[in-house]
């Protein structure tokens, strides 16, 4: 009779044991971080990595981290992360952010993210040398989309054989991160982890970030971007990396003024003009300053007949108290501007006012005028750009076909730009260096 009690007390004892451990195991698997990525921190030596869970972490008191080091099997050290639960329509996901700071130059670091309920697998970075004088090469690109991402198994692999050293994504991601309440959002950050988890991945918002009157949500809550304004707003925001000054910026608050005013784009403007002029001040040291942003208003796309409609003529001229973006670039020498929405590449000839500067024998060098590159090419679902005839007079070379652009940043004087083609199995169908002297800068 004992026999049989314990016997039964232990069958009962072995199911709940199994019970608990098929709950934790459940409830592990819904808390696997997911959708792991880093970013450039707002200090040079500062790397922020993010990630999701979809559950809350079922203790209270657990604490999410980022472990991390120089050696792989032995992540000395940790940061632990804040954490916002992020509600959109039925989606709800527990998004992780942690910086680490004070890395140390030109330093391979491995790090996993996650909590005693749950880790990651290890990744690894490299961090960028110190000063201003080394060179590197970004990957630059808009509008990958999540269906038909035609660029992104190269860009994978390219990240893996270290072709490019971090990526600009300049808007239109996943077509869109609000889909289906946010599970597009979250499926398109899991497809780009293999790219995003290693390199830094820098983004602006395209307008398939708008989120139809949610304000860019999904967007505000998912990326951390070195936000240096001071709204706290991440639609814009700049930093230095070697001899280059880079800005992100918003065209959508000039495309949704109707819907969210024109305030937004004024704080933008405000805030561009005291950067451009901090970026001029310290030329000698970042000689390069170069801007990216979703829409044009210089190309030769028809859907817009040359970017002559009305919301390309607000970007470029400004529309009562929303000053328009092209004089800053113009007063400012900004060198280079890259911008994506239409789904074509296209390169123009140094072009300020609608005047065209192509005609010194190499328009490339100290180049007159601003130079302006549509790459907005890199895939998704709804097929590749048109072109309009003739074309706009400043287009250089335009490309109807998928694929992304690699910027190698030389040095104070060199930089070279290539346009991978995916449609051509990765071969390079553009490729121009842009140059000049030391002190060179046009105005106007
Ligand atoms: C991380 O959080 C734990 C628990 O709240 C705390 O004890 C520890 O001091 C924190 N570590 C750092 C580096 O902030
Ligand atoms: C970094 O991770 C990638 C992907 O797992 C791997 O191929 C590469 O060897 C790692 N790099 C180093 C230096 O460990
Ligand atoms: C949109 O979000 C920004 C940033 O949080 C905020 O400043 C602005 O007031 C919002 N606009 C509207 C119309 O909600
Ligand atoms: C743009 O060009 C394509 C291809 O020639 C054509 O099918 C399309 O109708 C044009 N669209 C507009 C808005 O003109
Ligand atoms: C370039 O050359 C053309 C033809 O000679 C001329 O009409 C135009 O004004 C020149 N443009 C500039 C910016 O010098
Ligand atoms: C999907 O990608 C392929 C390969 O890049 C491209 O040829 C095709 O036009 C794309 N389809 C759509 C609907 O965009
Ligand atoms: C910049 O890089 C280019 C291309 O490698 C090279 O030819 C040039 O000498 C370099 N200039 C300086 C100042 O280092
Ligand atoms: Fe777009």
């Amino acid at each position: 009779m004992i026999k049989v009690w314990i016997g039964v007390v232990s069958l009962i004892a072995a199911n709940l044991v199994q019970g608990l451990v098929i709950k934790r195991f459940d409830e592990k698997a819904a808390n696997a971080p997911e959708q792991i990525r880093i970013a450039l921190g707002k200090e040079p030596d500062s790397m922020t990595i993010t990630w999701s869970t979809l559950l809350a972490l079922s203790n209270p008191s657990t604490v999410p981290k980022v472990n991390y080091g120089t050696n792989p099997f032995y992540l000395t050290v940790y940061q632990n992360a804040s954490v916002n639960n992020f509600v959109y329509k039925k989606g709800s996901q527990y998004i992780y952010t942690a910086v680490l700071p004070n890395l140390q130059p030109s330093t391979i670091y491995y790090y996993q993210v996650g909590s005693s309920e749950g880790w990651s697998s290890t990744f690894n970075f490299t961090t960028f040398p110190k000063g201003p004088n080394f060179p590197y090469t970004v990957a630059i690109y808009g509008d990958l989309g999540y269906l038909n991402a035609s660029s992104l198994p190269y860009l994978k692999q390219a990240a893996k054989n270290g072709d490019f050293d971090f990526v600009i994504h300049i808007g239109d991601f996943a077509y869109n991160l609000r889909t289906n309440d946010g599970q597009v959002g979250n499926e398109w950050l899991n497809a780009i982890q293999d790219i995003a988890a290693y390199k830094p991945y820098m983004v602006i918002a395209g307008n398939h970030e708008e989120d139809k009157g949610h304000n860019f949500t999904n967007y505000r809550n998912r990326f951390v971007m070195p936000v240096n304004n001071p709204y706290g707003d991440n639609l814009f925001y700049s930093f230095n990396l070697g001899p280059v000054h880079f800005v992100g910026l918003s065209t959508e608050y000039y495309a949704f003024y109707e819907t969210y005013g024109q305030q937004l784009a004024i704080n933008q403007y405000n805030w561009l003009i005291n950067d451009l002029k901090q970026a001029n001040a310290n030329r000698a040291t970042n000689p390069w300053i170069i801007s990216y942003q979703h829409r044009p208003y210089y190309c030769s796309n028809n859907q817009t007949s040359e970017c002559e409609f009305y919301v390309d003529s607000l970007l470029k001229d400004g529309l009562d108290q929303m000053p328009g973006m092209e004089k800053p670039y113009l007063d400012n020498g900004v060198d280079l501007i890259f911008w994506g929405h239409f789904h074509s590449y296209e390169r123009l000839y140094p072009i300020a006012d609608n005047e065209v500067y192509k005609n010194a024998s190499d328009p490339y060098n100290n180049p007159k005028a601003p130079i302006y590159i549509t790459t907005g090419a890199a895939g998704c679902d709804s097929g590749h750009g048109t072109f309009d005839d003739p074309p706009n007079p400043a287009s250089a070379i335009r490309l109807n076909k998928f694929g992304y652009t690699l910027l190698h940043v030389y040095n104070q004087t060199h930089l070279h730009m290539e346009q991978i083609s995916v449609d051509d199995n990765g071969k390079v169908v553009d490729d121009v260096w842009i140059t000049k002297d030391i002190g060179y800068q046009f105005n106007h």
